[in-house]
């Protein structure tokens, strides 16, 4: 899971409060296998040490604009760089920004650089709303910085609940991402991804689920934002956090879920069901609590709609449909099958018996069946390469139309 390997990165740390976050997202950036650089201002050294940084990246930190020996510094960083973070980016530093100064190491960097550059705004949410810091944002943003918004929640020394806070290192590392990886085939394409598992009540109390945690779903509809996609995440009930960026659409049932799916087919370029919809429902929804005294026998079953099949009519032309199949024995055949039966473009076939697959791992271990060809067996994968794996096979589609 090294999404960022051969990758080098600047990450300028100005002084706000906020600046002990960045060294969460420095160890985001390297463990995602980024070389990362990372520069620091006068002021940011006031609240935290180099020594951190230099420990979470391996790498020496930066700090002043003229070094003994090392005068051009910010014009090799600046080249070298394939991204340029400023996290956090205080009112003052963005002032200085986008005026050019180049008195630090930092401005100079951002004025010698081609790399895109993203800012993470941490202010005072009064700071922050001052119109002349709305003027340096918005000039920032004409000259092609990109700039978060920032968030909002408890600011520093019981300021109060306006905006102004870094957004979490987590959305920070997403966006770099996007920044790294947002440009190639998917860029701008809609991708809708459903994930999970659906609840078909039986009372009002109770449901018939499965075991499936979403975590594939996510994975799939990260990695698609990540690339450029313009992501909706149709999910029933997950077991983890929903990925920055992407338009969650939380559903409940089966039948919700295909409403869902045939409400944002229209103008689709991708559909990915990664869902694992309940195959069946309670034939009747009990109106209220079912009392242990009146326990039933049996609950009578009917099936449930099957989300792809039903989609068939309503795939806009050159859409590429990519389904899962989860089996517990020959798990081939049966993707084969799922292949011809809901008319897919590709089938993520899984043996949910297999160590290291299935439903609540972190990890999975697939196989990719298009067309006729040969399936592409892969090896036991973090989801999130596997995701990546899926998404490099449905370029290789889009390239093929
Ligand atoms: N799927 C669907 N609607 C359902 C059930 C499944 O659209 N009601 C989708 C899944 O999201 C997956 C694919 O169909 O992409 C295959 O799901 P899977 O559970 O492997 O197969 P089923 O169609 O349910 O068939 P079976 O249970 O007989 O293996």
């Amino acid at each position: 899971m090294r999404p960022f390997a051969n990758r080098r990165i600047v990450l300028g740390v100005t002084g706000g409060i906020a600046s002990y976050k960045s060294a969460s997202l420095a160890r985001l950036l390297t463990k995602a296998g980024a070389e990362v650089d990372v520069v620091m201002t006068a002021a940011a050294r006031e609240f935290v040490g180099p020594v951190t940084f230099e420990a979470l990246t391996g790498r020496p930190v930066y700090t002043a604009l003229i070094a003994a020996g090392h005068a051009l510094d910010h014009i090799a960083l600046a080249r070298a760089a394939h991204a340029i973070v400023v996290a956090p980016a205080t009112a003052d530093f963005m002032a200085r920004s986008a005026h050019g100064h180049a008195d630090d190491l930092l401005t100079a960097c951002l004025l010698a650089a081609d790399a895109p550059i993203l800012l993470a705004p941490a202010m005072n949410d009064r700071m922050w709303a001052h119109r002349q810091t709305a003027r340096n944002v918005s000039h920032l943003r004409d000259l092609g910085y990109h700039v978060l918004e920032p968030e909002t929640g408890d600011l520093a020394a019981g300021e109060g609940q306006g905006p102004g806070r870094m957004p979490e290192p987590e959305t920070i590392f997403a966006h770099v991402g996007r920044l790294l990886d947002g440009d190639g085939l998917l860029r701008g394409r809609r991708l809708v991804v459903t994930a999970g598992p659906t609840r078909e009540p039986v009372d009002p109390v109770r449901f018939l689920s499965n075991r499936s945690s979403g975590k594939m779903g996510v994975a799939l509809a990260a990695a698609g934002w990540r690339r450029g996609a313009d992501v909706t995440l149709i999910a029933g009930p997950l077991a983890v956090a929903p990925p920055v960026g992407v338009t969650v659409v939380p559903v409940e049932t089966t039948a919700d879920m295909a409403a869902a799916v045939a409400a944002h087919l229209p103008g689709a370029d991708v559909l990915v069901m990664a869902a694992a919809p309940a195959d069946f429902r309670p034939a009747a929804v009990a109106a209220q609590k079912i009392k242990k005294d009146a326990a039933p026998d049996a609950i009578p079953l009917v099936a449930t709609e099957d989300v792809l099949v039903a989609t068939r009519s309503l795939r806009p032309p050159g859409t590429i449909v990519v389904g899962f199949a989860l089996e517990t024995q020959a798990a081939l055949a049966g993707g084969r099958a799922k292949l011809r039966r809901k008319a897919l473009d590709m089938v993520v076939v899984n043996d949910a018996t297999e160590p290291g697959a299935g439903f609540m791992s972190d990890t999975n271990r697939v196989s990719l069946l298009v067309g006729d060809a040969e399936p592409e067996e892969l090896p036991v994968l973090d989801k999130a390469d596997v995701a990546d794996a899926i998404l490099d096979r449905v370029e290789g589609l889009m390239r093929g139309r």
